[in-house]
Formats: structure tokens, sequence, C-alpha cells
């Protein structure tokens, strides 16, 4: 295992580097590492802007690795798969794209105390620009969901319910399910996942979950590449959250 990791191979103070920060972001494998370098080295290009070969290599790699991802979390189409530059910035994607066209006054858009900023200060600045307001489902002093009171918090006004599946702070695994009221609701279900739950989270996308954003830190991909995933119907229906180029 450490052998895998260029990283791991040197000395600090004539002792093995050991790294143990991974919650922050995790060490990159020699395989991630050379595939990097390779993509540099012999087909680095626009993807879907050229007519060259370079071009049509990079475009070949990047489908490839949005098929891949949509087996992975078992997505039904690829085009469900969005390649984004973060978990941070697939938030503020879903709350630009999504909230600004679904959320109004007097709406309601539910987290949980345990979520990671990136979860919070985007739902905060939509429903202060809406009018809206943002719900905190309260936890118990193990660092547990108190589920009775998150389903209390949905309501008709709920318009998305934004809910991490691994607290990065607590170590807490959320269930992925936790409420019935917004499996059978109208309420847009938006978590976040390791990729070692995105799996059988993606299985589950028919049970009503609509968006499903990959950590970063935690996967041992690049930084500045994450994933979001929307079921079709929902991605159909957002207005482009970016404009320009990517
Ligand atoms: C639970 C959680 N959510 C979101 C983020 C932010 O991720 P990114 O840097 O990909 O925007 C982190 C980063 O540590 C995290 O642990």
């Amino acid at each position: 295992m450490r052998k895998d990791f260029p990283i791991l191979e040197q000395q600090v103070r004539g002792k093995p580097l050991v790294y143990l920060d991974s919650a922050a972001t995790s060490q990159k494998p020699r395989a991630v590492i050379e595939a990097i370098a390779r993509y540099y080295q012999e087909d680095n290009a626009n993807v879907h802007r050229g007519v060259h070969l370079l071009s049509e290599r990079a475009t070949q790699a990047y489908e490839a690795a949005r098929e891949k991802t949509q087996r992975f979390i078992h997505a039904a189409h690829a085009h469900e798969i969005v390649f984004v530059r973060g978990t941070t910035e697939a938030i503020n994607l879903v709350s630009q794209a999504y909230g600004r066209t679904r959320v109004g006054a007097g709406d309601e858009v539910l987290v949980t105390v345990m979520e990671h900023h990136s979860n919070i200060v985007p739902w905060q600045l939509l429903c202060e620009e809406k009018g809206a307001i943002l719900r905190v489902a309260p936890m118990d002093d193990e660092g547990q969901l108190l589920l009775d009171e998150l389903e209390g918090l949905i309501g008709p006004r709920t318009k998305l319910l934004a809910l991490g599946h691994v607290s990065n702070a607590l170590g807490t695994i959320n269930p992925s399910a936790p409420s019935r009221r917004w499996r059978t609701g109208g309420t847009c279900r938006c978590s976040s996942t390791a990729p070692g739950g995105a799996a059988s989270r993606g299985r589950r996308a028919g049970a009503g979950l609509r968006l499903l954003r990959l950590l970063r830190p935690q996967a041992v991909r690049p930084t500045g590449i994450g994933v979001l995933y929307g079921k079709s119907d929902l991605l159909e229906q957002m207005p482009p959250g970016r404009a320009g180029a990517t």
C-alpha cells in the first residue's frame, strides 16, 4: 500500500513520513499521478472544442471518465454526471441553478447542524437573497442526527434538504433515507458523500435522491476535480448556473 503513494517514500528526520490529515485531503497514488502526467504528455487539448487529433483524444478520455463515474454510482445516464471543480462548487451550482428558480420568499431550505461550511453558506446566501428560511436539524450529544426532529422540520414549504452522508468533523455516518416525508413529498434531497458511499447511494437514487455531490478530499483524485450527479429531469429543468466557458 505504502509503495503505491510516492509521497510516502520520503523520510522525515530519519523516519518514514506518516500522513494522517486525510479528512482534509488525500495523498495521490502513483496511478493517479501517472495518468495526469500521461495526459499532459500525450493528449492535452480542449475537450469538445477542437476537431484535431489531440482534442478528439482528450474528449474521448473525458467522456470515458464520465461513463466510468456513471457506472460507479449507478446513475441511469452518463449525462447525469456533471464535472465540477469540487464539492463547494457543486453546492454553489445547485444553489444558483436550482435554488434561484425553485426557492422563493417564505420557502424553506433544510440543512443539519453537522454540515460542512460549504453546505451551509451557499444556502444562507440563497435564503437571504430570496427571503427564504434556513432550517437546521439538530443532533444529540453523541453526534447523531435527531431523526424525529429532522422529520418534523420537513413541511410543505421545504424546497430542499441538503444533508452530508459522512460528517468530516464528527465521523457520523448519516442514514441515506432518514425521513419518510422526503421520500414521499416534493422535497428535493441533495446529498454529499465520499466515493465509498457513492456507489450505494447512487443505487438508491430511485428512492428519492435527486442530487449528489462526491467529496473530493476523501477521494484519491486530483485537486480541482469534483462530481455532481443530478437526475435528468431535474438537470433539464435547471437554468445554467454559470455562463460562458468552463
Ligand atoms: C464534508 C465536506 N464537504 C465539503 C468539503 C469541501 O470540499 P471541496 O474542497 O471539494 O470544495 C469538504 C472538504 O474538506 C468536506 O470535508
